[in-house]
């Protein structure tokens, strides 16, 4: 399909994007969806109810009313229902959504076929790959989207090596000391300078039925069923890894990322947002007056939880650090409670920190102001924080997060990992050394570099911006 002259709209191909439902699934689903709808395609984006029904009560029945040629359709997660606003227990969803959405789903794409232009491709991510089976049945091209890194899906898949090498499935919690995790784990295809403790964390569960790990494993397998693989990342950073998933099977596997900078800043679905928790605009005029490079931004994501202990050793380690620093708590982040900081915490930084409950990330990282990341390796804010040239300092809970954190201090040169205890004294430390150190000096120059490579990939004639195109004339939409 030409980019310059968009077809009519009768038409045009009609995607439906089936993003799994956790944020850090949404947003990228969502820039995927905006740069399919600027290329003329009709889209459909499939939430949640549990979802949909947070974001109207968030942000209003307009957040999601849509825009001409972009809806938003519903289906069941299979959970009990909620009026809650919190993240979801990721195995549950999981396990529900590959229970019971075939037959929604299903049920969908005929709908769409009956009230609207047909639809002509699925796009899914991995997560939710019970769909593969339902665009199969339509005869369509049907594309996963890995929100994750390349190198988390090899993390993944690559569980079998680690079964096959006696090293995992582990056969209690006692076995996994320091020595245990700190084992090497040599010739992993694709990935370099691995230790058993830097592949996705649901290979330690000690039980050998544990649902997170045998799925992880599936979808990975799995999806060399799709018609292509698409992966929000670009060539410089993980062209080794992404050849290496090719090697295993996979379909053809596209880099078309990061999609927050090929999304269209302009048109009629740029104003569209899919933020489960309202963002705290006065975040960004409060780093307006501060001096360049001079806050420490910390936010852990959807779906990180902490004790209250933890949490007052960040709050103190911050104090300590004597640093200004804008600090989001989802009101949900202390596991089972109620965030309690300690009563002196703001007499001792009055007038140096800002806590929210959520903001605008994308813009927070992207501000001058902003020194370092204190986050937890996500693979959006591993991203972003490369979008804003922003060094980190990680501290991985679950899932990608614990190769995502490997690589960028090891191999991409841009981050200090906190030691899975969180002891004030050496938050304040690793605070010191990013903001002021040499080593924190060579990593801001690295994520400067990341940045410019971020950008090359998705300007016109970049890598990633290339490999949409041809996704779309060879997969997606070949004959229109
Ligand atoms: C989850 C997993 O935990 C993560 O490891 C995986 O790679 C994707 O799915 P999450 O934990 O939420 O995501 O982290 P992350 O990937 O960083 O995604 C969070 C998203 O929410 C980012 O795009 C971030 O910009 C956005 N966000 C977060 C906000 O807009 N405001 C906030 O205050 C916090």
């Amino acid at each position: 399909m030409a980019s310059s002259a968009p077809p009519a709209p009768a038409e045009r191909p009609h995607a439906v994007c089936l993003p799994a439902a956790a944020q850090g699934h949404i947003i990228p689903m969502l820039d995927v969806a905006k740069m399919l709808h600027a290329r003329g395609f009709h889209v459909t984006f499939v939430n949640t109810e549990y979802n949909h029904a947070r974001l109207v009560r968030s942000r209003g029945p307009a957040a999601v009313a849509g825009v001409p040629g972009f809806r938003f359709a519903t289906i069941p997660d299979g959970l009990p229902p909620s009026d809650d606003d919190v993240t979801q227990d990721v195995a549950s969803l999981c396990e529900s959504t590959t229970e019971t959405c075939l037959g929604p789903f299903r049920r969908l794409l005929v709908d769409l076929n009956a009230g609207g232009p047909p639809v002509t491709c699925v796009v899914s991510d991995v997560v939710m790959d019970f769909s593969m089976e339902a665009a199969r049945e339509l005869g369509l091209p049907y594309v996963q989207l890995w929100t994750a890194s390349a190198i988390s899906f090899l993390g993944f898949r690559h569980y079998r090596l680690l079964f096959a090498r006696g090293l995992a499935p582990i056969k209690d919690v006692e076995q996994l000391t320091d020595e245990y995790l700190d084992t090497p784990v040599e010739d992993v295809p694709g990935l370099r300078n691995m230790r058993f403790r830097d592949f996705p964390s649901f290979i330690r569960s000690p039980a050998p039925d544990d649902y997170m790990l045998h799925f992880a494993l599936r979808i990975t397998e799995r999806a060399a069923g799709a018609s292509a693989v698409i992966v929000n990342t670009f060539g410089d950073l993980e062209g080794e890894a992404v050849a290496a998933m090719e090697a295993l099977g996979l379909p053809k596997v596209y880099t078309i990322g990061p999609v927050s900078l090929l999304a269209p800043l302009k048109g009629p679905s740029s104003t569209i947002s899919m933020s489960l928790w309202k963002p705290e605009e006065e975040c960004l005029p409060w780093l307006d007056d501060k001096d360049a490079g001079s806050v420490v931004y910390v936010n852990f994501g959807s779906i990180t939880v902490m004790t209250n202990e933890q949490l007052v050793e960040f709050a103190w380690g911050l104090a300590k650090s004597g640093r200004h620093f804008l600090w989001v708590i989802r009101p949900d982040l202390v596991k089972g409670d109620t965030a309690v900081l300690p009563p002196e915490f703001s007499d001792e930084t009055a007038g140096r920190g800002l806590v929210a409950s959520w903001c605008p990330q994308q813009e927070v990282l992207r501000h001058p102001a902003v020194g370092a990341f204190l986050t937890h390796s996500g693979w959006n804010s591993t991203l972003e924080s490369m979008c804003g040239g922003v060094p980190v300092i990680s501290w991985p809970f679950f899932a990608d997060q614990q190769t995502n954190c490997r690589y960028q201090c090891t191999e991409w040169g841009v981050g200090m990992e906190i030691d899975g205890s969180v002891r004030r004294d050496a938050i304040t430390d690793l605070i010191t050394e990013v903001m002021d150190g040499e080593k924190g000096k060579v990593m801001k120059k690295k994520a400067r570099e990341w940045r410019e490579k971020a950008l090359k990939a998705t300007e016109p004639g970049g890598s990633s911006r290339r490999n949409f195109d041809e996704l779309i004339r060879d997969v997606l939409a070949p004959s229109f």
